[in-house]
């Protein structure tokens, strides 16, 4: 199977496996993260398949919505791979990927490194960050049944990762337990560079929140 056969399997797998997911979450996070992905390897020097595969797999069974299930995500990747009989040094690398990957209240320390996996995991970062993270984070919000904002119920950052998951805490909050700490996690140069844009739209977009939240114009 050529390289294009390989992504283009993948990328139906993935559109038909997301179908109906909440929207921050859907095909088209995953269709960002792998545009965001491809530009990042370009200036990485990063196998290209290997980060292609990663970025449309990493979300496949995405913990969050499967009771903090971490080995159900690269299980269905590695199961899907092999049915396109791609290299087994490359399933077990977009595995690793996807097991390390996550954010998970940043208190966790991977237990692998490559460049690949920084290029993958900057750009899911990257989609975090910005208007699409701002979207993205109101939409799950929503979906979960948050507050929006409530100011007497402050941020708590650096959680464990089973308190971050299970937080019914408004929406408001998650900006400074992650979004806003995003920026200073970024792997690669090129990411870097990426968040400073995003970040500081995100600052701009809170500073005018609380002003129009206390009756200001
Ligand atoms: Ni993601």
């Amino acid at each position: 199977m050529t390289h294009e056969e390989i992504i283009d399997n993948t990328r139906q797998f993935v559109e038909t496996s997301l179908a109906g997911a909440e929207g921050g979450h859907d095909w088209w996070h995953i269709y960002r993260v792998w545009k965001l992905a491809v530009n990042i390897a370009a200036a990485e020097k990063a196998d290209i398949l290997v980060v292609e595969l990663a970025a449309l797999l990493h979300d496949i069974a995405d913990a969050k919505f499967h009771d903090g299930d971490e080995t159900k995500g690269p299980r269905m990747a590695g199961e899907f791979l092999q049915t396109l009989n791609v290299d087994e040094h490359v399933i077990d690398h977009v595995s690793k990927i996807i097991s390390n990957i996550s954010f998970k209240g940043g208190q966790v320390a991977r237990t692998f490194s490559s460049a690949e996996l920084s290029v993958v995991q900057d750009a899911d970062r990257l989609d975090a960050m910005g208007a699409i993270g701002i979207a993205r984070t109101f939409n799950y919000g929503g979906f979960r049944n948050r507050e929006i904002y409530n100011p007497g119920i402050p941020p708590v950052p650096g959680m464990d990762k089973e308190t971050y998951r299970l937080s019914q805490a408004p929406t408001i909050n998650h900006f400074y337990e992650k979004l806003l700490l995003l920026k200073d996690l970024m792997n690669t140069g090129t990411g870097k560079r990426m968040a400073e844009r995003r970040h500081d739209f995100m600052l701009a977009y809170l500073d005018e929140f609380f002003r129009e939240w206390e009756g200001e114009n």
